[in-house]
């Protein structure tokens, strides 16, 4: 019998631990029907420990996370993670010391975000349905303004100045835009591939996306068709024609911005999920949204992005290690969200008709 996939639950703040709660429920349905054996093991970084740890709650004088911890996380098959934010500490300080130093020191350089709309999920898109919305969003998840570059002088007086930096790498750029390339050609729908950026003011940085992307497409895809939108056109086109799109591939900052648009059209923050991949490594998966600290414990917040979330583990990690039953899981996890979603009055939180544990309750009757 193969060994028991290792899954590291960080359930993070607000409603985090409760959405994957609903998550860690389901996969011992499924894994019990799919017979396949796995652990999981909770961690309880966020914004509670470090506040506890005695962390300044406007400067980062504790480490959220630490080099050791991570490399813990490393010995994990995968991480699936609630969310990160806490009202008490200051912006930044969880942001950056958690959630995208895993990202980094994991070197999760995808970050893929399905935009997806289920049957009998309400878009706030106008004549729009399921045959309409349905594409999937590769953003790159280690570079641009994300890598922490700049700095301030004379700060806090009159003259001061403060720079933000944006970097792209060749080999960062392309080993992003060769995931999607290859995702385009396997998820085998309009075999097209569209790069959002914003080539006419982001002369150089954008530049090198467009180039390496012309160029390895002529190269080793001449079967994916190639197509290229300005960011905010592309957000027009989100609104006014998303049947266009199969798939897209976007620098980190732009893609964090298109994929809240995405998640809005598909139904909201409750049905969102994503994954922070590194296809030879750790890959870890989130619910979207936020933590929603006002709704914490209160039984309200949506569970199917987390489950979601949950879903798309799977589905990566049998891909990674060639598992039928794990990949099959993944899918029919999918499928029970997909079930689930008409017999759901509404997706916002609180107004959902059941709770959050109920809809856990209800995907593993499906299952
Ligand atoms: C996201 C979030 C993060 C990001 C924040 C919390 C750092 O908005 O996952 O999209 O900007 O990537
Ligand atoms: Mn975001």
């Amino acid at each position: 019998m193969a060994t028991p996939i290792k899954i590291a639950v960080l359930g993070g703040d607000g409603t985090g631990p409760e959405v994957v709660r609903e998550g860690v429920k389901v996969l011992k349905v499924v894994a019990e029907q799919e017979k396949f054996q796995y652990t999981t093991k909770d961690f309880d970084y966020g914004g509670n420990r470090y506040l506890a740890a005695g962390g300044d709650p406007k400067k980062p004088t504790l480490e959220p996370i630490t080099d050791a911890e991570i490399e813990e996380l490393r010995q994990y098959d995968a991480i699936y993670l609630g969310a990160v934010g806490h009202p008490d500490v200051a912006p930044g300080i969880l942001e950056k010391g958690l959630l995208l130093k895993m990202r980094f020191q994991l070197d999760q350089y995808i970050n893929l975000r399905p935009v997806v709309l289920y049957p009998g999920v309400e878009t706030p898109l106008k004549d729009k349905g399921p045959e309409h919305i349905n594409f999937v969003v590769v953003r790159e998840n280690t570079e641009d303004l994300y890598f922490g570059g700049g700095g301030f002088l004379r700060k806090g007086t009159p003259n001061e100045v403060a720079t933000q930096e944006m970097i792209a790498t060749r080999f960062g750029v392309e080993r992003c835009l060769r995931w999607a390339f290859e995702y385009c050609r396997k998820r085998n729908k309009k075999k097209m591939l569209t790069l959002v950026a914003k080539t006419n003011v982001l002369t150089y940085a954008h530049d090198l996306w467009w180039r390496a992307f012309n160029e390895i497409g002529d190269a080793d895809y001449p079967d994916i068709k190639r197509d290229y939108n300005h960011v905010d056109a592309c957000c027009m086109w989100f609104v006014k024609n998303p049947e266009f799109y199969d798939t897209l591939v976007v620098p980190n900052m732009f893609g964090d911005i298109i994929t809240d648009l995405g998640a809005m059209i598909q139904g909201g923050m409750g049905v969102a999920a994503g994954g922070n991949i590194n296809p030879t490594g750790t890959s870890m998966f989130e619910p979207i949204g936020g933590s929603a600290p006002k709704y914490t414990g209160k039984n309200v917040i949506n569970p199917l992005a987390a489950i979601g979330a949950l879903a798309m583990l799977l589905q990566v990690l049998g891909d990674q290690k060639a598992d039928a039953a794990i990949k099959r899981a993944g899918d029919r996890v999918e499928a029970a969200i997909a079930k689930a979603c008409p017999k759901l009055d509404s997706m916002s939180a609180g107004r959902m008709g059941r709770g959050t544990r109920e809809v856990g309750d209800l995907i593993c009757e499906l299952l």
